[in-house]
């Protein structure tokens, strides 16, 4: 494969910034979640903040920024009105901790939503994401902030939760993370062929990979200043609130560090009992379907060539078929299967995959002696974007020829499976296949909700309902 051109046609302007862009240069992450106490001052606080919001069309390499999301509640206590917020798909107005979403996504157990720090009472309503280039200016930035919420008076800080992009870019298992991205189609960015994907996968109002146009939200009922606001595509005299805005999934997600690496040790002791280092890092990586160093095994299956690797120019069709390198049920395998769906060929598994995409924009997080990654990924449909693959793919114990496999670092195998206590993880090898099974649980959810996440204009728009 090859990086191919993606020409700009976008208006990169009107897209909130972190829908193209990583800020690997803004180490320092807050999420601070708001809570209306009187919307005509949120709003009016909310206008003030436009000016430091970032664009997808970020030029200038600035040392902070911020970026909004509004959970369902939200946009009701700043004055949506019912008939308007009826028009956003049903995930995002029921939440995501509802009896149905917790099934398919493994939410039982450890990840139980009554366990969670945050998010189980579905009370979420404004999220703030606050980039700056160090600690100590985050710190400066969070405290300024704070000082112009409380004179406005009009919103209440509940939660901030600080999170960071390591120097290495290794999540805390020990792994490069960032590398797999798909880019939006007329961002104008090139990249690898499979990861450019239709705009309307991730944009709302635009053609997806299914050449329909990616659902957006409408205004029903008028209210607030329409003129602000793009006319529908698709509904004939409506205006649109979702174009050029995403949806967002928060999930904090703590893992268990000592458990993986205890986990990989124990499965690999050479026969007298002692530590077979290297047995260790190739199961771990196998789990993973990357080295540390982020190489990919495709290229590299005997040896982590080591340094920072961060090529995504790989298909699994031609170079490893049968998963002898990376194998099926790895994470990276079944997150993405790329051009290697069971039963298509190439073209269409390509084709399928591309429909199952994410923007992932997660950070480390550290509190006390817990850590774990501050999941955010955007897609334009939940149910066809993040929730089919962690349930589909991440989940699903018969992925492929797998009989009692799930993804070692995210998957929960069905509630009522009557395996669930001896998942496995099939390493594919000639003559005879490996299998490591009894694997405990290392990532657990700890907190969560949906957001919408809109453009620079819908987001002006919403400070005049
Ligand atoms: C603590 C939790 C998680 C950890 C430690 C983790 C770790 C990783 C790592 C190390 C990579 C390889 C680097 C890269 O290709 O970018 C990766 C890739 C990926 N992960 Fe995760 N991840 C986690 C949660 C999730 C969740 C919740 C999802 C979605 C439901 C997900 C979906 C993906 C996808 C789609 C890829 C890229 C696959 C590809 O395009 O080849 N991950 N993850």
């Amino acid at each position: 494969m090859a990086i191919v051109e993606n020409p700009r046609t976008l208006n990169l302007d009107d897209i909130q910034g972190m829908l193209t862009l990583g800020y690997s240069n803004l180490y320092q992450t807050a999420y601070v979640s708001l809570k209306v106490l009187d919307n005509s001052a949120a709003k009016t606080w909310l206008k003030q903040q436009l000016p430091l919001v970032d664009s997808a069309n970020h030029q200038v390499k600035t040392s902070r920024t911020v970026h909004f999301a509004f959970a369902a509640k939200g946009l009701l206590a700043l004055g949506m009105k019912e008939e308007n917020l009826s028009s956003f798909p049903l995930p995002f107005r029921e939440g995501l901790n509802t009896e149905h979403r917790t099934r398919i996504l493994g939410d039982y157990g450890e990840n139980d939503p009554n366990n969670w720090n945050w998010g189980s009472n579905n009370a979420e309503e404004i999220l703030m994401i606050m980039h700056a280039a160090s600690d100590d200016d985050l710190d400066r930035f969070i405290q300024e902030q704070r000082e112009g919420i409380e004179l406005n008076g009009g919103l209440e800080i509940v939660r901030v939760i600080r999170g960071f992009l390591p120097e290495d870019n290794k999540e805390p298992f020990g792994f490069h993370d960032g590398i797999s991205q798909p880019v939006i189609k007329g961002s104008g960015k090139p990249g690898p062929k499979h990861d450019i994907v239709a705009t309307g996968e991730f944009l709302l109002g635009y053609p997806n990979e299914h050449n329909q146009i990616s659902f957006s939200p409408i205004i029903e009922v008028e209210q607030g200043e329409m003129s602000l606001l793009p006319k529908s595509n698709l509904f004939h005299g409506k205006h649109d609130l979702g174009m050029n805005g995403s949806f967002m999934v928060f999930r904090q997600m703590e893992q268990d560090v000592d458990g993986f690496w205890k986990a990989m040790e124990e499965k690999t002791l050479n026969e007298d009992g002692s530590i077979n280092e290297e047995a260790k890092i190739r199961l771990a990586a196998k789990c993973i379907g990357r080295w540390p160093s982020g190489a990919s095994l495709v290229e590299y299956p005997d040896k982590d060539p080591g340094g920072d690797q961060h090529c995504d120019d790989f298909g699994y069709a031609e170079t490893d078929p049968d998963g002898l390198k990376c194998p099926f049920g790895s994470h990276l395998r079944r997150n993405n299967p790329r051009d290697t769906l069971r039963w298509y060929g190439k073209e269409q598994s390509l084709k399928i995959t591309k429909r199952h995409r994410i923007i992932r924009r997660g950070r480390t997080y550290r509190e006390n002696d817990k850590t774990g990654l501050l999941f955010i990924c955007f897609n334009a449909d939940y149910e066809l974007q993040f929730e089919f693959i962690q349930h589909v793919w991440a989940n699903n114990n018969q992925m492929r020829h797998l009989t009692n496999d799930v993804d070692v670092i995210i998957g929960m195998p069905g509630e009522g499976n009557p395996h669930n206590d001896k998942r496995q993880f099939t390493v594919e090898n000639s003559p005879v296949k490996e299998y490591y099974s009894g694997w405990d649980q290392f990532v657990t959810i700890k907190g969560g909700a949906y957001y919408f996440f809109p453009s620079i204009t819908a987001l002006n728009y919403i400070t005049t309902i």
